[in-house]
Parts: structure tokens; C-alpha cells; sequence
């Protein structure tokens, strides 16, 4: 599963024994979670109606309003419960930026790069569907998904851009925070999508790091002084994390108040980073 340009690299900053049991976790079967709606149901509600239904839910310490999806007597993704909008399949370290970023019902906040909209709708959920959400992606196809994800979970305060991140200043507004979940070389998926290894390379890895930086630099222009940033992906490549993250700490002159590591064998997740800065 591992190309071995990745397994080097990860032997070389983590240690063999962490790549070995790296290995072993991305073979075993992916487990999903969900965030319920609040906006629209409580979650010990929405469990009772699930686990009715035979799925068994396990609580996740780190998000009171997540279950881990422990089994599925069908697709969750069928069930009314989905279709009515009360939750949403989202890994667990997919929620923390969000949760880092605390985005609050007054505040204007952008999501730089926002299909399908896990993270969006997850903003809106905090804000109490209050406040400006400015939602871009510039993937049509994605902002599809993004709408429909929007409407079905009752999202009343996002606008949204099909827009490059890069062009965000057209918009004339100054954000009191930003997140920028941005597009990735996604190594850190490979729990779930067991070929990712495989599709990618270092190349790829370099030149998404490239473009990271071009959006960052266009984000932190549209940002308020004092106001911060969370940066993240599900790659687990250090020119797309740390190095992105120094960079931004040395160009951009951003402070940086936190960086994360999630990985399978150690989180129960895909693999994913995030920082968390302040300008
Ligand atoms: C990691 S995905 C975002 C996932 C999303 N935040 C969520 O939680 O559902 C990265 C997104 O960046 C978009 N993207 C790539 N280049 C972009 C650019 N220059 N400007 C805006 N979006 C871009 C891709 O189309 C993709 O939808």
C-alpha cells in the first residue's frame, strides 16, 4: 500500500515501528463517523432513532455532537434521518479545524476552499446559522455537492463562490477568521481509500504545496488584523504542513498558536494536519 518514496520519508520522520503500525491500522477497515445537525436534532435523539434502526453508535470523546459508526445494518447515507438533513459523514479529525477555528454566530468568516461542504456546514453549525459565511471552491462540479449537502442540512448563512481562492481580494471583504482546508496531494486518506498511495507521487506532493501557499497568501490579505487562520489537510506530507507552516510563519509573518497530527493507528482517523494562526 505504501510506495516506497512515501515509506522512506515517513520511516525518516517518524520512526520504523510508527510506519510498521501505520501499516498494519491502514489495512483494516475504515470506520466512519458522523456529525449530527445540531441545528436540526439533538444528538442523543438522533442516536435513540439509529440505534432503532440497528446501527450501533459509539460516543467520541473529542466532539459531543459525533458518534463513531461502529456498524451499519445498511447506508446510513439511506436512512430519513440523512435525507432529513440530521447528519453528516465526516471523519473525526475532519472536525477538529473547525472546532479550532470556533467560529462564532456574529463573526464573517470565510471558507476558502469549501466542497463538498463538511466544513462549511460544520461552521454554520457553531454559528447557530448566524453571522456570514463566504463559501468558495473553484470545482463546479464539487459546489454541486456543496449546495445540495447546504440545503439538506438547513444552511441559511453561507453564500456561496465559484471562485479561485487565489482571486478572493474581487470580493472586497475582510474576514474575522478563515479556513483554508486546502486541496492536497491527500496521502492521508489511504485508510480509506486504499490506493491513494499508489496515485500519488512526490511531484504531485510539491506541486500542490505550491499552490497552498499562493492561497494562503491570498487568505491572509482577506484577513483582519488579529484574526486567525486555520490551515489544514489530509495529506501527511511535511511540504505541504510544517513546511507550509513555517513559511507562513516567516512570509506571511503570521503567529502560529497550535499545529496537529492525526494519523489511524493513533487517532482512529484518516491521516490529516492542521494549524491554527493568527495575523
Ligand atoms: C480538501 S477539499 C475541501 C473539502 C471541504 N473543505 C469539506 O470539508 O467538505 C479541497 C477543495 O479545494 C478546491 N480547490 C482547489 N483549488 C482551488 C482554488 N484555487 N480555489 C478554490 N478552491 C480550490 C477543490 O476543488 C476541493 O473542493
Amino acid at each position: 500500500m505504501l510506495k516506497r518514496e512515501f515509506e522512506k520519508s515517513y520511516v525518516e520522520r517518524f520512526g520504523k515501528d510508527f510506519v510498521n503500525s501505520f501499516i498494519e491500522k491502514i489495512k483494516t477497515n475504515y470506520c466512519q463517523y458522523i456529525r449530527v445537525n445540531t441545528l436540526k436534532i439533538k444528538p442523543d435523539v438522533l442516536r435513540k432513532r439509529l440505534e432503532e434502526k440497528g446501527f450501533v453508535l459509539e460516543s467520541v470523546k473529542e466532539v459531543g455532537y459525533a458518534f463513531k459508526l461502529v456498524d451499519e445494518p445498511f447506508a446510513v447515507s439511506s436512512t430519513e434521518e440523512y435525507l432529513l438533513g440530521y447528519l453528516y459523514l465526516q471523519d473525526k479529525a475532519s472536525m477538529m479545524p473547525v472546532i479550532e477555528l470556533n467560529p462564532k454566530p456574529v463573526e464573517i468568516v470565510l471558507d476558502a476552499a469549501c466542497a463538498p461542504g463538511g466544513k462549511t456546514s460544520h461552521m454554520a453549525q457553531l454559528m447557530n446559522n448566524e453571522g456570514v459565511i463566504a463559501a468558495m471552491d473553484d470545482n463546479l462540479d464539487r459546489l454541486k455537492a456543496h449546495l445540495f449537502n447546504l440545503q439538506r442540512l438547513g444552511i441559511k448563512n453561507t453564500a456561496t463562490f465559484n471562485l479561485n481562492a487565489s482571486k478572493v481580494k474581487k470580493l472586497g471583504v475582510l474576514f474575522d477568521k478563515i479556513l483554508l482546508d486546502a486541496p492536497c496531494s491527500a496521502t492521508g486518506t489511504v485508510w480509506r481509500e486504499k490506493k491513494r498511495l499508489k496515485a500519488v507521487n512526490k511531484h504531485e506532493v510539491l506541486k500542490h504545496a505550491s499552490l497552498q501557499k499562493k492561497m494562503l497568501k491570498a487568505c491572509v490579505e482577506v484577513l483582519k488584523p488579529g484574526g486567525v487562520i486555520v490551515y489544514s489537510t489530509c495529506s501527511l506530507e511535511k511540504e505541504e504542513n510544517e513546511d507550509n507552516t513555517v513559511w507562513a510563519e516567516k512570509t506571511l509573518k503570521l503567529k502560529v498558536s497550535k499545529t496537529k497530527y492525526f494519523f489511524p493507528q493513533t487517532d482512529d482517523t484518516i491521516g490529516f494536519y492542521y494549524a491554527v494562526m493568527k495575523k
